[in-house]
């Protein structure tokens, strides 16, 4: 099948391409900057030949990147905290997805996959989220964006497109181009200082939800929704995983949910007078504190794909890191000798 992915030098959109080509699919890459693809795809040992450059939101360049496909997987967004991006935000985000998803169910493309995000369904300390649940709308810009782009594309899904949406959890694995929040945050706990409060993180390996994308495009065309998560883990559980895949004991503060939760009310207040792109807002620090977790065992029963051990993820995780020189050798301890995962 001849399938187009956004946001092809991203993350998730990188390891998707890389899990299409595995399965013997003819990607077309949609990228802001073609000077990337080679940074991107080397290490993953692909040479994508079929690049089209477009921005998401530009409906003539989204045209002309969809001619000739079967199928599309729409993983870009825009993802920055400041307050002065937050318009540009919503707007691309929201318009991104009506741009994309709406031109291809115009053109009669049957495999569309969209990447949304269990935070669609998140309320702090609520019931463990499931995709029936309602959308919630989230305090920052982001999570208003994808919530938008949600209910813009379950309107198409109700109105019969056959499109299929994915909702990870927290992304985590090797071969990071950014790299993206929740890898950033694990590689900022180990240089600095691990953080443990209430609550705990849900992850998910990019390698597992890029094999998602390629099941969920290759089913026969219809609407449904898909969480994908590994087992959640408390923060103690986390610090001590790490401990015993390192061999190290990183330093550690204990900070009670409440006064994270305060504190990221600060930063909402202090990001009014000087701005920063670090995930201190209310918003995250919900999340991080007050997860209620997400299961899967419907994607597992229903389509046969499996989670990773977050054990496996995290050590595959924490040796890239190393050898792309986010972290040194003496915060990776023995997993510095430990072969770079493929
Ligand atoms: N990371 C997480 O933990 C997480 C959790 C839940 C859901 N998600 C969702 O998963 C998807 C992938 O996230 P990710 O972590 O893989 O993000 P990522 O690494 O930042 O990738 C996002 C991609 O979108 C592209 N992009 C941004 N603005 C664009 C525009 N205007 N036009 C075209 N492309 C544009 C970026 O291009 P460049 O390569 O040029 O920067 C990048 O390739 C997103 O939809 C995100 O909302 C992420």
């Amino acid at each position: 099948m001849k399938v187009l992915v956004t946001g092809g030098t991203g993350f998730t959109g990188s390891h998707t391409a890389a899990a299409l080509m595995a399965a013997g699919h003819d990607v077309r890459l949609m990228v802001r900057d073609p000077a990337k693809v080679r940074r991107v795809f080397d290490p993953l040992g692909l040479v994508p030949t079929d690049v089209v450059t477009a921005d998401m939101v530009d409906h003539a360049a989204v045209e002309d990147a969809l001619a000739g496909c079967d199928g599309v997987i729409h993983t870009a967004a825009l993802v920055d905290l400041r307050r002065a991006s937050a318009s540009l935000v919503e707007n691309t985000n929201t318009r991104g997805a009506e741009v994309v998803i709406g031109a291809a169910a115009d053109r009669g493309v049957t495999r569309i996959v969209h990447v949304s995000s269990l935070t669609v369904f998140f309320r702090p300390g609520g019931p463990p989220m499931t995709t029936t649940m309602p959308i919630v709308d989230g305090s920052t810009a982001y999570a208003r964006s994808k919530a938008r782009a949600e209910r813009y594309v379950r309107r198409l899904q109700d109105s019969g497109a056959g499109i299929r949406i994915s909702y990870p959890a927290g992304i985590v694995g090797p071969h990071d181009p950014g790299p993206s929040a929740v890898n950033a945050g694990l590689a900022s706990f180990l240089h600095d200082t691990f953080l443990i409060t209430t609550g705990g993180l849900q992850i998910v390996d990019v390698r597992d939800l890029a094999r998602l994308h390629v099941t969920l495009l290759e089913l026969p065309p219809g609407p449904d929704r898909y969480v994908a998560a590994s087992e959640m883990l408390t923060w103690p559980q986390i610090y001590e995983l790490c401990c015993r895949l390192t061999g190290t004991r990183p330093r550690k503060v204990t900070v009670p949910g409440f006064l994270l939760r305060a504190a990221g009310t600060v930063g909402d207040i202090a990001k009014r007078l000087h701005d920063f792109d670090f995930p201190l807002t209310r918003d995250a620090m919900e999340v991080g504190t007050r997860w209620p977790g997400a299961d899967t065992e419907r994607t597992t029963r229903e389509l046969g794909v499996r989670f990773r051990d977050p054990a496996d993820t995290l050590r595959d995780t924490l040796r890239w890191m190393y050898s792309a020189g986010h972290l040194s050798a003496a915060e990776v301890g023995k997993l510095a000798a430990e072969a770079v995962p493929s």
